[in-house]
């Protein structure tokens, strides 16, 4: 038998054309601040609990019980209907890929153009073809254009946030039903932006009338990035199907205590949460004073501005040499013209907008 070769094994182990492990991108000095968490750490008295609860925490035991008692928490809190549970995973990443995984190589998925790019990375990962419907110019989602889609895709997951990244923008619940009522097969809402908006639960009313529906939410986006804990909200029979995909003890106990710390602390969490939308309505509101900016109506904890006729790409550079961070949105000719705004502390976002302003008075 010939020894081990390195250059056999980099040579049949090719990389992903799209890389789907984006660590080193995100973990680039650059990206720091733009990755859509929340400007202020948890709640001074989530911390100290989640402190507590570690002191206490069984090192030596695997976090079955944990995440069986948080899974009841969430089902609980949520008013899950009986046949509904909960499936924890390593953040919302994790639970689109294991999705992606479970409808298999060779199925097909219809997603937005534009939506979250990493739909179509894990799309790539498992063999599952790519459907995507374009939104309008305007980025509304044209019901009817979108159930002829769904029509001739006949695709077997139907996947688009909503709340939608990249636009911020928040498409009806009740569009939203007619196209899962239309849908083939099963439908995956990526909600992660759900507590910005106004009614967040409102989707979840649906679950009982579609077994086909499936609600990605996670802790993400209310303070808690780091502890990467996001879960799936189905039918039990449909998840049971996805979670034989996934390791065992997927979660650690780390996660799951400030899990349920959080959820124990839900209303100083939701508060901050509701800080984060009051401040971004500020941000919208005095950034329309621009007459060069148009603000779309956000409904996540960013703002996306277009800026018709101007060079994005050196308004970046020039907000940058003055420590203001956004991104470029591309992907869709829409999108082009459009500025990402993370929303931070009510003093950095008026901060922001005066350097904006600055900006664009100095051609
Ligand atoms: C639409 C959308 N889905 C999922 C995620 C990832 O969420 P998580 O941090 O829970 O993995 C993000 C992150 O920004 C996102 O924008």
């Amino acid at each position: 038998m010939p020894p081990f070769s390195l250059d056999d094994f980099l040579e049949r182990h090719r990389a992903l054309e799209l890389p789907t492990n984006l660590d080193t991108y995100f973990a680039a000095p650059e990206r720091a601040g733009t990755l859509l968490e929340l400007p202020l750490n948890l709640p001074e008295p989530v911390v100290a609990e989640i402190g507590n609860a570690l002191c206490k925490l069984d090192f030596n035991r695997y976090p079955a019980r944990e995440a069986a008692a948080l899974r009841t928490e969430i089902a609980e809190r949520l008013r899950l209907p009986p046949s509904h549970t909960v499936l924890l995973g390593n953040g919302g990443l994790e639970l689109i890929d294991l999705v992606l995984q479970g409808v298999g190589h060779g199925a097909a998925m219809l997603t937005l153009d534009p939506d979250f790019f990493m739909f179509r990375r894990s799309a790539a990962k498992h063999g599952v073809k790519v459907h995507a419907h374009r939104l309008e110019p305007d980025f509304a989602l044209n019901t009817s254009a979108f159930r002829r889609t769904l029509a001739e895709t006949a695709p077997d997951l139907m996947l688009f946030s909503n709340p939608h990244n990249p636009t911020s923008l928040l498409f009806p619940p009740c569009e939203v039903e007619r196209l899962i009522a239309h849908a083939p097969g099963l439908v995956l809402l990526d909600e992660i932006y759900a507590p910005f908006a106004p009614e967040p639960d409102a989707a979840l009313r649906l679950l009982e009338r579609h077994p086909n529906l499936l609600i990605l939410r996670s802790f993400s986006k209310v303070g808690a990035a780091a502890i990467r804990l996001g879960y799936l909200i189905g039918h039990a029979k449909v998840l049971e199907r996805f979670s034989a995909w996934q390791s065992s003890f997927a979660v650690g106990s780390l996660a799951l205590l400030a899990g349920r710390a959080i959820l124990r602390h839900a209303a100083l969490v939701d508060a901050a949460v509701r800080q984060v939308t009051e401040d971004r309505d500020t941000f919208i509101a005095d950034m329309q004073v621009l007459p060069e900016v148009e603000a779309l109506p956000s409904r996540t904890n960013f703002v996306v501005a277009r800026f018709k006729g101007l060079n994005v790409a050196e308004l970046h550079d020039r907000l940058a040499e003055r420590g203001v961070k956004t991104v470029p949105l591309a992907g869709a000719p829409a999108l082009a013209h459009c500025l990402r705004f993370g929303i931070d502390s009510r003093k950095r976002n008026a901060l922001t907008l005066e350097h904006l302003a600055a900006v664009l008075r100095t051609p």
